[in-house]
């Protein structure tokens, strides 16, 4: 990596990969999202990045969720994008807060009727006895909701993550792998180069 190439907002630079990596690879915007309980036991899973500004990175989900109760508990995560067509990686570490109820009803009501039908259905990450009981739920709320829009779940929403260190990855053929990292400073950021 240039430096002179880099911008000195890490934010936009992530918004410049994204840009390249939506060209090129199938669901660039799938990341991986690590949260952890409150004794610090992490877990991790892919959402998809459906929003990004000057403040962070949105993505949405059921707040019942495992996700969603740990980051009740415990309001930090990272993330971690990897685009293996580019042979580049980035991860975020930050704060995470909850969206406005506005733009979670924004986002919700651009969901597909199907997909809200299933968000009031699925009660994310509890056990279910087998298909059929989710295919119950479903009819159920398909039932609840005949005719009507299907408003946003009290249970569902949007969070930001707001980055405080980004670092920016490139492969290498050597392994002596390219390693950029942002870091919060005041109202911009420092950036350090770290080893491979
Ligand atoms: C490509 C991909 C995209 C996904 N996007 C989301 C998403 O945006 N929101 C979400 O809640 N789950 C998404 N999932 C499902 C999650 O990985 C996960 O199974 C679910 O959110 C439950 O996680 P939890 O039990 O840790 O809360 C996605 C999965 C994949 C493979």
């Amino acid at each position: 990596m240039d430096e002179r190439d880099l911008d000195d907002d890490a934010i936009a630079q992530l918004e410049a990969w994204l840009a390249e990596a939506r060209a090129v690879v199938p669901q660039a915007d799938a990341m991986t999202l690590a949260t952890a309980d409150r004794d610090g036991r992490p877990s991790a899973r892919v959402v998809l990045l459906r929003g990004i500004d000057s403040r962070g990175l949105v993505f949405f989900t059921n707040r019942a969720s495992r996700k969603g109760r740990e980051l009740a508990e415990n309001p930090r995560a990272a993330a971690v994008f990897h685009w293996w067509e580019l042979g580049r990686q980035v991860r975020v570490e930050g704060t995470v807060i909850e969206v406005t109820e506005a733009d979670s009803t924004a986002y919700w009501s651009s969901r597909p009727r199907a997909n809200r039908i299933a968000g009031w259905a699925s009660p994310q990450s509890q056990p279910v006895a087998d298909g059929s009981d989710l295919a119950a739920r479903i009819a159920q709320i398909e039932e609840r909701f005949r005719g009507a829009e299907v408003p946003l779940p009290p249970f569902w929403g949007g969070y930001r993550l707001l980055p405080e260190s980004v670092e920016f990855w490139t492969h290498r053929e050597s392994r002596l792998h390219d390693r950029v990292r942002y870091v919060r400073s005041g109202e911009g950021w420092r950036r350090e180069r770290l080893a491979p």
